[in-house]
């Protein structure tokens, strides 16, 4: 099978890497890529969020399964252009993203599938929101309702702090994505992430796990888009995830189907678990990254069986084959980030690192320049591995991590400090 990965951060190097190890898989061509990814498959430039673009180079390469990595490209539209080309395509249409890309359509979801999630408000003007912050008290969750790459949520501690997040969100801070509002009730509890994946009808879980969002060790200072991960997700027991797949999953699904716009794709849930129940935070519409790179990293060639069973809408019958295993991925960033970062430095000893199903450096922001590979981006490298336990995975991430020379680089050494 020819196959096209869009993106080019680490999740779509650990979906590359996963797929060629698959004897299905004849072709790989990432777009954008990056330096990592271009040691195992052909990287192609192409505006991926461009529909007629992708179209036009999926047909001239003749690919026959496009998997879209990032959340941009499915809310374009992407998706259903492809699908309309008579191409078989991994990911939602752009009305089935809605789940990722409007925070207030989720809540509608949730509302209408009676699936438990905070309580909420949904607001088009600020002294309406103000009046029910005022009215609820603190603290209380502040949404930007579009894609606001990840920095849309404010957790106010107190009222004025919420108030204030709503001058700045409807003051166009967010852009378009905060022309609208959405406030939530505080839930406490542990965070874990469940990754399924859907054809339209039938949804199959593949995964747990957890990850570090604070750039700082014990969970302190700002959200990241990340800084590690590791799978399984101990808080997201069996019961629980059963639980949450007949309470959350799967009455969602049916209600998307019911609106006539099937979800077909892989689904993140994050989930805030408390006393033995699940409730939804959120919902995106494609892997979690640094999250995949620990579910690829334990589900390896199988996934691209899977994502092609959901892709054809043929889950039912499928299964994953399960390890009894443990992964986790250490996320190097550039020092200051997440604040402002150089790009540009050279970072050597990669070539010397172990590279087989235990051990894997997945890269994000690099670039090959002049035959060495420079840090190109705030998250750099993901120094991911397995083992028959967390420790193991964790001591082995770890030996990943000081087998590289970037002295412009920096990591949490705490990555599963709860779990362990
Ligand atoms: P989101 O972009 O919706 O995932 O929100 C980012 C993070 O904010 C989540 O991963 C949670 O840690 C936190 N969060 C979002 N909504 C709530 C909520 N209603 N209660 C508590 N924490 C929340
Ligand atoms: N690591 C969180 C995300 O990909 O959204």
């Amino acid at each position: 099978m020819n196959i096209l990965i869009l993106g080019g951060g680490g999740r779509e190097h650990a979906l590359a890497w996963a797929v060629m190890q698959n004897p299905k898989c004849d072709k790989l061509i990432v777009a954008p890529g990056n330096a990592g990814i271009a040691q195992i498959a052909t990287c192609a430039t192409l505006d991926i969020e461009d529909r007629a673009a992708v179209v036009n180079f999926a047909e001239a390469e003749a690919i026959e399964l496009v998997i879209i990595g990032p959340e941009a490209p499915l809310a374009a539209g992407v998706a259903d252009r492809l699908r309309d080309a008579g191409l078989l395509v991994f990911g939602p249409s752009a009305a089935a993203a809605r789940l990722e890309a409007s925070k207030a359509f989720t809540k509608e979801i949730c509302d209408a599938a009676n699936a438990p999630t905070a309580a909420y408000g949904h607001f088009t003007d600020a002294e309406a929101a103000k009046a029910h912050v005022r009215a609820q008290g603190a603290p209380i969750v502040v949404k930007a309702d579009g894609l606001a790459a990840g920095k849309g949520v404010i957790i106010a501690e107190t009222v004025a702090e919420a108030e204030a997040a709503i001058d700045d969100m409807f003051g166009g801070s967010f852009g378009a994505a905060g022309a609208e509002v959405v406030i939530e009730e505080f839930m406490t509890g542990e965070e874990a992430s469940f990754f399924v994946l859907c054809d339209g009808e039938s949804v199959l879980p593949i995964g747990t796990a957890q990850d570090h969002k604070r750039v700082g060790e014990g969970d302190t200072g700002p959200n990241t888009g990340g800084m590690g991960a590791y799978s399984p997700a101990p808080v997201l027991t069996d019961e629980i995830a059963e639980r949450a797949m007949a309470e959350i999953i799967r009455p969602t699904m049916a209600e998307m189907a019911r609106r006539g716009t099937p979800y077909q794709g892989v689904l993140y849930a994050g989930l805030m678990i408390k006393d033995g129940a699940p409730r939804l935070v959120e919902y995106n519409v494609r892997f979690g990254d640094p999250e995949c790179q620990v579910l690829m990293m334990r589900l390896g060639a199988q996934v691209l069986d899977l994502i092609h069973a959901a892709a054809e809408g043929r889950l039912a019958d499928a299964q994953v084959n399960w390890g009894n295993d443990h992964a986790m991925t250490v996320v190097m960033a550039a020092d200051g980030y997440p604040g402002s970062y150089e790009k540009g430095d050279v970072i050597s000893g990669l070539e010397t690192l172990p590279e087989d199903s235990f051990h894997m450096m997945f890269h994000a922001g690099t670039k090959l320049s002049d035959g060495r590979i420079t840090a190109n981006g705030g998250r750099v490298l993901n120094a991911t591995a397995r083992g028959a336990s967390l420790s193991e995975a964790r001591d082995r991430a770890y030996a990943l991590v000081d087998g590289v020379n970037w002295p412009g680089g920096f990591c949490r050494r705490d990555i599963g400090w709860r779990a362990l």
